[in-house]
């Protein structure tokens, strides 16, 4: 084959072999493509696209161009999840501990930030002593004994994509639906999980602004994942705002052990914010939450910091747990009827519900933070966590009711902040971040706190502020929040 040929080829819109594909995928990992054809290649891709067989084609090349898992050591059926990646998504640090304490293995292999979105191997950073890098031996040797290990992805893995990802980055080829599939997929079919669990974003801090496109990109996904022999579910869910309250490594760690620390999920879960509730019984619903969050939940730094406002704002927050809560044990539900434990959605929602109320999902997460060398007793006690020096109250400058939440422009205070990278080698500050207070179709007031600033360089507040404040929109009407989990692909 000549690269020449291939460009040509997908320029005229015609269809590659799997042979032509794996010539090109080998040849750019091993430089003998350079970059200037590979880019006019992918560019050819982003405007013509691919077919399914093309998309398998190129995922199985990438996930085979270097290491590649083998679980074949665990016994049962190893899951693992994946979110394409939003903000305050931290429901790996729910599920996976649901998951292994109703004893199915969870084999997660986890990524860093990127861009406006939070990684989930930051956060656990921020559990001193926290290892996101044990040996493979360790890796399969965890998930055998306790069920559950979490890996960051290893230089050697899939290294085609991490090459080609690098190009498209630069060349405004990101936003192609088979090139974030075969991206994707590549890494979960390299990290050897037999069912895998999609949680594909959709809105306006996602990659998928829009509903049509999110589910296209899940059935390019669930469809290489089955044709790998793979069970797959992809998860559509809402990224119009933050996924919970908090956003930012350890406050999103701390948030995670909160939920987990419930007693008593039904009050979080029986109201509906879809939009078909009325404001009447929506109100209801909160005064019914704030009347059990008095009893137990919420001891965390943001309740017992001298901020002022903080009454106005009660029972706001339950809404965050309410989405954060929701889409966990939908994603949790899904992946033990993966494991092939369930075949009704709404028992293993139930089973996975108990797992946060025994208290057993909890112990788990302490066992698995001890196993990968953090210090346990931060889960014991979420207040040893170190926060920014200052915790300050952003208001609300009007009165109204929040339509809308650019929440890639969240993310980005975060990054303001210092809790994200800006460029590829930099350090971040594991303190800072967001706890948001008021969600999408909630009243607001002047004055109101809008959301609690963790920040330790006072010399980015205003920018940070202004940015926030900028984020959301104020109407005078109340706008309907968009539905949580949108759709199911299988
Ligand atoms: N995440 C990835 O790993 N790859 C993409 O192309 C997009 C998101």
């Amino acid at each position: 084959y000549r690269m020449y040929d291939m460009i040509m080829k997908k320029r005229n819109g015609a269809e590659h072999t799997a042979d032509e594909i794996r010539f090109i995928v080998e040849g750019f990992t091993k430089g003998e493509i350079p970059d200037y054809q590979m880019s006019a290649w992918l560019m050819c891709v982003y405007y013509k696209g691919m077919t399914h067989d093309e998309t398998c084609a190129l995922t199985h090349a990438m996930a085979e161009s270097g290491d590649q898992l083998s679980l074949a050591a665990i016994h049962g059926v190893k899951v693992d999840k994946h979110s394409t990646g939003g903000v305050g998504d931290k429901t790996t640090f729910i599920v996976a501990p649901i998951l292994a304490s109703l004893g199915v293995p969870v084999a997660k292999m986890s990524g860093r930030g990127l861009g406006h979105t939070g990684g989930t191997i930051d956060k656990l950073e921020a559990i001193p002593g926290f290892c996101v890098s044990i040996p493979e031996t360790e890796f399969i040797e965890h998930v055998n004994s306790m069920k559950l290990a979490l890996v960051g992805q290893t230089g050697d893995l899939a290294p085609a994509d991490k090459k080609i990802y690098a190009l498209r980055d630069v060349t405004a080829t990101v936003d192609s639906l088979p090139l974030i599939a075969s991206s994707i997929m590549s890494k979960k079919l390299a990290a050897g999980a037999d069912a895998i669990v999609l949680d594909v974003k959709c809105g306006s801090g996602a990659f998928m602004k829009n509903e049509t496109d999110a589910k296209a990109l899940a059935q390019i996904m669930v469809d290489i994942g089955k044709s790998a022999g793979r069970t797959c579910y992809g998860v559509i869910t809402d990224m119009n705002e933050p996924l919970g309250c908090k956003v930012g490594n350890a406050l999103e760690v701390i948030e995670a052990v909160q939920v987990l620390s419930m007693k008593d999920v039904k009050p979080y879960l029986t109201y509906d914010t879809s939009g078909d509730t009325d404001v009447q019984s929506r109100c209801d619903a909160y005064s019914a939450i704030e009347n059990i969050a008095q009893q137990g939940y919420g001891a965390d730094r943001t309740d017992k910091a001298d901020c002022a406002g903080m009454e106005n704002c009660a029972g706001y927050d339950r809404h965050g747990i309410h989405r954060l809560l929701t889409v966990s044990l939908t994603l949790a539900a899904y992946m033990y009827m993966a494991a092939g434990k369930s075949d009704d959605f709404e028992a293993a929602k139930a089973q996975c519900e108990k797992a946060i109320e025994s208290g057993a999902a909890l112990a788990k997460f302490k066992e698995f933070v001890e196993a990968q060398g953090g210090d346990g007793t931060y889960i014991d006690d979420v207040n040893k966590f170190r926060l920014a020096a200052n915790c300050v109250p952003i208001v609300c400058e009007e009165d109204g009711y929040l339509a809308a939440c650019n929440t890639s422009e969240v993310g980005m205070v975060n990054l303001i902040l210092g809790g994200g990278r800006a460029t590829k080698d930099s350090t971040i500050n594991l303190g800072v971040g967001l706890d948001i207070r008021k969600h999408l179709g909630d009243a607001v007031r002047k004055g109101d706190v809008l959301a609690y600033m963790y920040i330790d360089d006072m010399g980015v507040f205003e920018e940070a502020k202004k940015r926030l404040l900028g984020a959301y929109t104020v109407e005078q009407r109340q706008i309907k929040p968009e539905k949580l989990v949108k759709d199911i692909v299988v």
